[in-house]
Parts: structure tokens; sequence; C-alpha cells
């Protein structure tokens, strides 16, 4: 069975589907031919549906995606570069946010929108857990607090070890230096024996931090959480991630208290040049 169809009264056989096939499994054998998939080929698709929409003429549509389920491309809504480099380096890490719940509709247009991040070979294996009660989050910035401890007295660094005394003495001090009291927590997870699983992850979440600020929202990367969620067996229970997943990522999420005015200095990018 042929993984796509060809409307014949649309296709030019203007050969684009078979260029941007990254799996390069179309063929037109000859300038007269439509498009084909051998069938000794099917396996290598990888369904990324670059041939249904690089086509101009709406002439392929492939098993798995109904070309109705594929929106046109809304050019007039694309941003300027400069408007986009202007958001990149506007984003900051929010720790201070209002009393106000994030709408649970929102929430599902921000991962609706981070599940449109690249992944490798297009595994699109990424998932999700978004906690939405703030008592919940709470509940896991103090299991974090609560490894924190523990870890204490094995932490090497001097300075790792005060920076962590000071979450904790903060904490005591009704203080969240963990979650940031931030209202809700979004959690990115995946298998770990898939190649790449981390990185896709982390893109992942980096697409819903950067549409997160543009929706007026302020994000910040749990650091702490990511990491004592590889160890802390509590905190595990608590995430309620499958088996073999792991966490790769988290962000704490709300509306942001303050407005920042100004973009910070960053290092000049180290890059060797090669030419
Ligand atoms: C992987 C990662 C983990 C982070 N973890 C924390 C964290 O646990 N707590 C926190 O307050 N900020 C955390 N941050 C935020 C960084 O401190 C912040 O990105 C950095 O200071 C630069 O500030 P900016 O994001 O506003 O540009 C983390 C950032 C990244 C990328």
């Amino acid at each position: 069975m042929s993984l796509f169809s060809i409307d014949r009264k649309k296709c030019k056989r203007d050969g684009r589907c078979a260029k941007v096939c990254p799996a390069q499994i179309i063929v037109l054998p000859d300038p007269e031919a439509f498009p084909t998939i051998p069938e000794n080929r099917e396996e290598f698709c990888i369904n990324c549906g670059h041939c249904a929409a690089v086509c101009p003429h709406g002439a392929l549509t492939l098993k798995t995606m109904p070309i109705a389920e594929c929106p046109d491309i809304r050019y007039e809504l694309l941003p300027e570069a400069d408007q986009i480099r202007q958001l990149l380096m506007a984003r900051r890490s929010i720790r201070f946010y209002k009393d106000r719940i994030v709408a649970h509709g929102l929430l599902e247009d921000l991962i609706d929108t981070a599940r449109h991040a690249p992944t490798a070979s297009n595994q699109q294996q990424v998932q999700w857990v978004v906690f939405e009660n703030p008592a919940e989050v709470n509940r896991l910035a103090s299991m974090v607090i609560d490894w924190t401890r523990s870890m204490l007295p094995l932490i090497p660094d001097e300075l790792m070890a005060k920076k962590m005394e000071n979450k904790i003495a903060a904490w005591d001090d009704g203080k969240d230096q963990i979650l940031r009291g931030a209202p809700h927590l979004i959690v990115v997870h995946s298998q770990t024996d898939l190649s790449f699983a981390e990185t896709n992850c982390v893109i992942a979440l980096t697409y819903l931090e950067l549409y997160a600020y543009a929706k007026g929202l302020g994000t910040c990367w749990a650091g702490y959480l990511t990491t004592a969620a590889g160890f802390h067996e509590p905190l595990k229970q608590a995430l309620g991630l499958p088996q073999g997943h792991k966490c790769f990522g988290a962000v704490m999420l709300g509306y942001p208290q303050y407005k920042y005015k100004r973009i910070p200095v960053r290092n000049a990018a180290a890059v060797t040049w090669r030419s």
C-alpha cells in the first residue's frame, strides 16, 4: 500500500516532493511519470510531511496526514527578523509571579505549539506533565528541598554547598528559591533509550518558553528540580513518569510580576570562523 496518493489532475510532476524528501524515497522514474514510493523503500519514511507540505499544487496526500489537517502557512502572520531578534533578546527568566492562574486553554496552546519543535528523525516522542495546581507545585519544591537537605553533607564543592544551604534557609524562612512560588510547572520527559531524547525535550521546552513569553507569560527553567528528579524517589513518584522515562527539563510558569526595561549584556560569542 502506497504511503501517499497523487491527484493526477493537480500534479505537475515538478519533482519537488522527491527532492525535499529527507529519506530520498520518492521517485519519478521519468519526466512523464507521477511520483511514487517503491514498496521496499516505504519503511524509510519518517512521516515528516515535507512532500505534502512543499507541493504548491496540493497534489499529494500522505495516508497519515490528510491535507485538510495541514493548514496553509499564513506568511502574512510571520514576524520580521528584527521582531524575532527582539523577542529572543528580551525574554528573561522570571522568578516573581503574580498570584494568578494561567487558563487551561492557554496551557494547552503552549503545548500544542511546542509539539511543532523539531525532533531527531521526526521521532515526536517528547511528552509533558503539566502541574496546574499551585499547591502541588509548592509540594514539588518542598521535595527538592528535602533532597537538598539530605545531599548537603555530600556536596564536595564548598561554594555550591553554601548556595544550597542558602536555599534551604530561604525555604525555612518561607521563601521558595526552588520553584519561585510559580503557580505552574511544566515538565518535559521522554524515553531515555531514544537517540537525542534529551535534545528533543530541551528544544521543545525552549519553543514553549519563547511562545509563552510572546503570550505575556513568564517562565524560568527549573534546574534544581530537574536534577533532583533524577535521584529523589518521592519526587520521581510525584512526577509519575512512565517506566524508562526521564525528566529532561522543566519550567516554572505564570504571569510575571515585573516587566523588564533593558536587555542585559551577555558575553561575546565564542566563535571560531573557518574559511
Ligand atoms: C538548564 C537551565 C537550568 C536553570 N535552572 C534554574 C533554576 O533552577 N532556578 C533559577 O532561578 N533559574 C534557573 N535557570 C535560569 C538561569 O539562571 C538564567 O537563564 C540565566 O541567569 C540567564 O538569565 P535569562 O534567562 O533571564 O537570560 C536555569 C536556566 C537553564 C538554561
